[in-house]
């Protein structure tokens, strides 16, 4: 089974693009939120609450509930359902309010 959940050639899509997420290489296309881009690899927890540590990801989709926090270029708090990827980006799990859970 394919890693990829998006559907095929169906449809018309932006450039290819690549990003990394937590430090693995992957492919994305411009207009694509980066939320999309880890629900279609399979990377469903964007963080980690502050307290419990329990993991937390997409809940509302629409930029409401932050469920979706992580770090982006080494910024935190960065709702991933609300930011279109872009070329060369970085893309952490958060841990908490801000570090990174892989450094
Ligand atoms: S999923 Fe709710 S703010 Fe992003």
């Amino acid at each position: 089974m394919s890693e990829d959940l998006r559907l095929g050639e169906a449809g018309s899509r932006g450039r290819r693009i690549s990003l990394t997420v937590d430090g693995r290489s992957v492919v994305a296309f411009e207009g694509e939120t980066v939320a999309g881009v880890l629900l279609a690899i399979g990377h469903i927890a964007s963080r980690t609450s502050p307290v419990r540590g329990e993991a937390r990801g997409y809940y509302c989709g629409m930029g409401q509930c932050w469920d979706c926090a992580l770090v982006i270029d080494g910024k935190p708090n960065r709702r991933a359902c609300m930011t279109e990827v872009a070329d060369g980006m970085r893309v952490e799990t958060q841990a908490g309010f801000g570090p990174t859970r892989f450094g």
